[in-house]
């Protein structure tokens, strides 16, 4: 049977792939932020999963603003690294698991999570910067992937109920798969910051810190938050938030947290980093 060991809770800030891909990480700016991957990395070298469920979402790069998937399913071989407009990073090329991944296509569909399903995705900063900051810069990724995407970018996305109950679903047709595998399953994007606007450069850090808290302690009253409330205290891309309660929906009623780590400024983005351990 496949079983799910842990959840990690990540921004996916591009400028931090960037910093590993042209050696940055050792400047004054970006260490801080790179020493405190260190443990989360030692974490995942002795965890060693088989398969990665990494729940993101698509900025506008495999879907255009004219094809917006509420939510959607990566089933192929391989996902090529996107180009978002410099060039693809040179990162290894996603392997899939298309058999786990038509297995919870089948199943979330039929059990009323209308997945749209992409048989040709490229991934953008929103997944490959995840695997670099847990993975670092390995010759291939150590584990196949399951890209499942969110829509966070058009209005409306969906609620962080409706999110934190796709990831209970994902946990329950996981443990239906009769394959002996173990998985870990991403939340990324995050955590308080605006890209435009007026606003541009809001960072919450009593926000981001209590959101952390909570979503050991207390996912759903997090739930019930509303899209505004994410908007008026994380500023427009914190809403990417939801997704880390889908991540935590996928590890049941209580976890233990194993590592955390926070750090201001990455970029223009406050960078969170959890991760959790069901128990
Ligand atoms: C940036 C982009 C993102 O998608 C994000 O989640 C955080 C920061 C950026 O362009 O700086
Ligand atoms: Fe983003």
């Amino acid at each position: 049977m496949a079983r799910i060991v842990a959840g990690i809770g990540t921004s996916h800030v591009p400028a931090i792939g960037a910093a590993m891909d042209n050696g940055l990480t050792d400047s004054d700016y970006w260490a801080p932020l790179f020493k405190g991957y260190g443990p989360a990395r030692e974490w995942m070298r002795k965890t060693q999963p088989d398969v990665a469920i990494i729940i993101y979402n698509d900025h506008a790069s495999a879907f255009s603003l004219e094809f917006i998937p509420t939510f959607a399913i990566g089933v192929a071989d391989t996902f090529q690294p996107a180009d978002e407009g410099y060039g693809p990073r040179d990162v290894p090329v996603v392997v899939g698991h298309p058999a786990l991944a038509w297995h919870l296509a089948e199943n979330l569909i039929l059990n009323e999570f209308d997945m749209t399903i992409v048989n040709n995705l490229a991934v953008d900063h929103g997944l490959t910067v995840p695997l670099s900051i847990m993975f670092d810069q390995p010759d291939v990724w150590p584990c196949r992937v399951i890209p499942v995407c969110v829509n966070v970018i058009q209005y409306p996305p969906p609620t962080g109920k409706r999110c934190y109950d796709l990831g209970r679903a994902i946990a329950r047709i996981v443990a239906s798969f009769d394959e002996d595998l173990t998985v870990v399953v991403f939340g990324t994007g995050g955590m308080s910051h605006q890209l435009q606007g007026e606003r541009a450069g809001v960072i919450n850090q009593p926000f981001d810190i209590d959101f952390l808290d909570r979503l050991v302690s207390d996912p759903i009253g997090l739930t019930e938050r509303p899209h505004v409330d994410y908007i008026r205290e994380a500023g427009s891309e914190g809403i990417e938030l939801v997704m880390w309660l889908a991540m935590r929906g996928a590890l049941g009623e209580s976890v233990r947290q194993v590592y955390r780590h926070y750090h201001v400024p990455a970029s223009n983005t406050a960078a969170g980093l959890t991760v959790l351990e069901p128990v």
